[in-house]
């Protein structure tokens, strides 16, 4: 099978690439980045000669057009992904993640291929700290920032062109995920490698949100269920029941990085911030058999810290500039 992988750069798509090399090693990929702040393509680097790379946007409709042509199946990660950079300029988010996704189903459907539609439980906006529901998939989109109205609007799409068109296409909405090259800007690569420069972390507000934490692996593995076992035409919620809020996950990295407890400070909190995120994943559970690996985010957290420890030079060059970026917006 032929693979284009929309934002293998980055850091859900560079973890897909090298799953798939390891456990697929049928599937021919071709992975399409622009390479923005937030690819990198030394994530790629173990499998660069196994791969192709083509570095452009998914908003150019020719390039993505004549790529389309030549494969079987887009898995589509390619997206700007930041909530405090999408308060900061949101253009960026319009570009891509709708116009570049608009692109993406257009030649789908001239082609008549298949996409897989990557996206996040974002878009659901938030829920009440003692609500009892969480979301499922059918939920209402009812999105909070910029970042998450590009992503209900890109979603929307491509529910459309399955209604109207007949695209072969299915969704996903994932929980937020953590683990190896993820970009510093990010909540727990920020702390874990500030913590690593002797700097506190840094905590938006009073700490209360929520986050349903789930490794990156776990959210990659679900994607293939999907695509191997899913239903056309259908949207999964992908989460491994792992809420936790965010002066939790901080206790856990000052402890697990031999900090003391009260190590850390509270900073200005994110305009319009989401209270809390949380997925039933029984569709995905029942209709595929997908079960997270990662039962316990101590463990996902440890295997993350080691990461992030042994592979300095990887994240050196872009924790500058980020933090000028949170020194700007006061967080
Ligand atoms: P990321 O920011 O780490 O990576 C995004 C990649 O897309 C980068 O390599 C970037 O260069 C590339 N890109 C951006 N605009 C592009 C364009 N116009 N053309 C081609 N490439 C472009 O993001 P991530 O965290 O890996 O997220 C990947 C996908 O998963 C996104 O669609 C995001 O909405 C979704 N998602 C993320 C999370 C999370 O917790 N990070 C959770 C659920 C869903
Ligand atoms: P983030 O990783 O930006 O993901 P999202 O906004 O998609 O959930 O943030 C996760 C949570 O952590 C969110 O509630 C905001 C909070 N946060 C902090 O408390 N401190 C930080 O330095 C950052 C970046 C985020």
């Amino acid at each position: 099978m032929k693979v284009l992988v929309t934002g293998g750069a980055g850091f859900i798509g560079s973890n897909f690439v090298l799953r798939i090399r390891e456990t697929r090693p049928d599937w021919q990929l071709t992975v399409i980045d622009a390479l923005t702040y937030a690819g990198n393509r030394d994530s790629l680097a173990t499998v660069e000669g196994d791969i192709t790379f083509v570095e452009g946007s998914i908003a150019d409709a020719a390039l993505v057009d004549r790529l389309v042509a030549g494969t079987d199946l887009v898995v589509h990660f390619a997206a700007e992904s930041h909530n405090d950079n999408s308060l900061d300029d949101p253009w960026p988010f319009m570009e891509s993640n709708i116009i570049g996704t608009y692109c993406l189903l257009e030649a789908v459907r001239r082609h008549d291929k298949r996409i897989h539609h990557i996206s996040t439980d974002e878009v659901y906006g938030d829920l009440e700290l003692d609500d009892p529901n969480r979301f499922t998939e059918t939920t209402p989109v009812n999105p909070s920032s910029p970042y998450s109205a590009s992503k209900a609007s890109a979603d929307l799409l491509v529910r459309a062109w399955i209604r109207s068109f007949g695209l072969k296409a299915t969704l996903s909405n994932c929980s937020n995920n953590y683990g190896p090259r993820q970009h510093v800007e990010k909540f727990i690569p920020r702390q874990i490698t500030g913590i690593l420069e002797d700097v506190k972390p840094k905590l938006y507000g009073a700490g209360a949100n929520v986050r349903d934490w789930i490794h990156v692996d776990d959210h990659n593995d679900a994607v293939v269920a999907i695509i191997e076992g899913g239903r056309l035409g259908e949207t999964y919620l992908i989460g491994a029941d792992g809420e936790q809020n965010n002066s939790q996950i901080i206790a856990l990295l000052l402890e697990l990085m031999g900090k003391p407890a009260d190590w850390f400070e509270h900073v200005n909190d994110r305009p319009g911030h989401d209270m809390r995120y949380a997925i039933d994943s029984s569709k995905l559970r029942a209709e595929t058999g997908w079960t997270p690996k990662y039962q316990d985010i101590r463990a996902g957290l440890t295997q993350t810290i080691e990461w992030y420890r042994d592979n300095e030079a990887w994240w050196k060059g872009a924790k500058a500039a980020t933090e000028k970026t949170y020194e700007r917006l006061g967080r």
